[in-house]
C-alpha cells in the first residue's frame, strides 16, 4: 500500500501518478489535497509521513511545487527518510543507499514523463542491505 499526498502545486501531476500506479497494479491511499485550491503542504506531508512511519503504508509519494517544502515537513516525522528526486539516478541511489521510504517530487521542476520514470525507479529498486548503509541509516535515527 502506498500513501499519496500533495498540495495545490502538485495536484495535477499527482493525478497522472495515480493513473500510472493503477496501470501498474499498485494500491494507494490518497491523503489529499483534492483540488488546485491553495492549501498548506505540511498538513499533507504529515499525514503521509505518519501513515508510512506507523506501518499503514510501505512507501509514500509526496508532490508540491518544488518538492522541497513537502519533503522537509515529512522528514520531521521520526522514521521517515523522504528523498526529493528530480532524476532517476537519485531515485535509484536513495532506495539502495538510504532506504528512502518517501519519494518527493516537484511538479514545477520536472515534467510528467520524467516524474513517472522516477516513480517506477523508486518503487522498483530494493534497499541494498549493505552493512555500511544500514550503519549510516541508524546514525540518522540517533
Ligand atoms: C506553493 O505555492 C509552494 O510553495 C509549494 O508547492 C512548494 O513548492 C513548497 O515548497
Amino acid at each position: 500500500m502506498l500513501a499519496l499526498g500533495c498540495d495545490h502545486g502538485g495536484f495535477e501531476l499527482m493525478q497522472e501518478v495515480k493513473l500510472h500506479l493503477e496501470d501498474r497494479g499498485f494500491e494507494y491511499k490518497d491523503f489529499g489535497c483534492y483540488s488546485t485550491t491553495s492549501v498548506d503542504y505540511p498538513k499533507f506531508a504529515k499525514k503521509v509521513a505518519h501513515a508510512v512511519a506507523e506501518g499503514e503504508c510501505e512507501f509514500g509519494i509526496l508532490i508540491c511545487g518544488t518538492g522541497i517544502g513537502i519533503s522537509i515537513a515529512a522528514n520531521k516525522v521520526k522514521g521517515i527518510r523522504a528523498a526529493l528526486c528530480s532524476d532517476c539516478f537519485s531515485a535509484q541511489a536513495t532506495r539502495e543507499h538510504n532506504d528512502a521510504n518517501i519519494l518527493a517530487m516537484g511538479a514545477r521542476t520536472i515534467g510528467p514523463g520524467l516524474a513517472l520514470k522516477i516513480v517506477d525507479t523508486f518503487l522498483d529498486t530494493p534497499f541494498s542491505n549493505d552493512e555500511r548503509h544500514i550503519r549510516r541509516i541508524n546514525m540518522i535515527e540517533d
